[in-house]
């Protein structure tokens, strides 16, 4: 049975008190409210990650992970945060390849090959976020995109390592914009990834991956996603800003 995940991507808000306050509510929530198998995972700014780790402390369905980490181990780059140095606060998961870094930082997936290994070698379970923008939706190339952000991002890890990976389908057009895809489409892009891993590293390997699916995920349709068979949870922006919102898309797999 793969993991059951519901990540909230608090992007660059919150600054440190409204943080510890959106925490303190959140983790109170879920672990009152929360009845399932899932496990939660708060991704905030890192100014957060320490406080948040020992609040999280005795509240076992709740995790705390990170947005980005430098794919160096550490040196002269002046402003940056090393996997070490975020798996030292505490924090278990990374997010890596974000759409928005990808976007705004140019992040490629050869460097995002390198931020995983980093990622992994410090012991930090990296959520790696691949998907298509609108252009490459409306031409038709998607397929093609998300076999390659695999294959170039993902698939140099040995089973052992890859193993340790969540990935997320966050397609770029329903990022932020209140278009969220439609269960059908969110589900023939997890099939086709579950596929892409299998004639990678073999069923067994598929069928244990968990696979998220993020971009405008919301309580009102988060139970038509999560009930799709390839769709094992959400990596949630805006509602993971509200602790209603967020824990009733946590309560989902109660
Ligand atoms: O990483 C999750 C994020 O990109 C989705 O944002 O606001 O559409 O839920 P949102």
């Amino acid at each position: 049975m793969r993991k059951k995940i519901v990540a909230g991507n608090w992007k660059m808000n919150m600054d440190y008190n409204e943080g510890l306050s959106l925490f303190s509510e959140v983790v109170n929530m879920v672990n009152d409210e929360a009845t399932g198998n899932q496990q939660a995972v708060v991704c905030s700014p890192f100014i957060h990650l320490h406080s948040l780790v020992q609040m999280a402390k005795g509240y076992t369905k709740v995790s705390i992970g990170a947005q980005n980490a430098h794919q160096e181990e550490k040196g002269a780059y002046t402003g940056e945060i090393s996997a070490k140095m975020i798996r030292s606060t505490g924090a278990e998961y990374v997010i890596l390849g974000h759409s928005e870094r990808r976007q705004y930082f140019g992040e490629s997936n050869e460097l995002l090959a390198k931020k995983t290994d980093t990622a992994l070698a410090n012991g930090l379970k990296p959520i790696f976020c691949i998907g298509e923008t609108l252009d490459e939706r409306n031409n038709g190339t998607y397929f093609d995109v998300i076999k390659t952000q695999l294959a170039e991002g993902l698939f140099h890890l040995d089973e052992q390592h890859f193993g340790q990976t969540v990935i997320a389908y966050e397609p770029v057009w329903a990022i932020g914009t209140g278009v969220t895809a439609t269960s059908d489409q969110a589900q023939e892009i997890h099939a086709f990834i579950r596929k892409e891993i299998a004639a990678k590293y073999g069923e067994q390997v598929a069928d244990a991956t968990t696979i998220l699916y993020g971009g405008s995920c919301n309580p009102k349709n988060a139970a038509e996603l999560f009930a799709q068979p390839d769709i094992d949870g959400g990596l949630i922006g805006g509602a993971s800003l509200k602790s209603r919102d967020f824990t009733d898309i946590v309560k989902t797999f109660n």
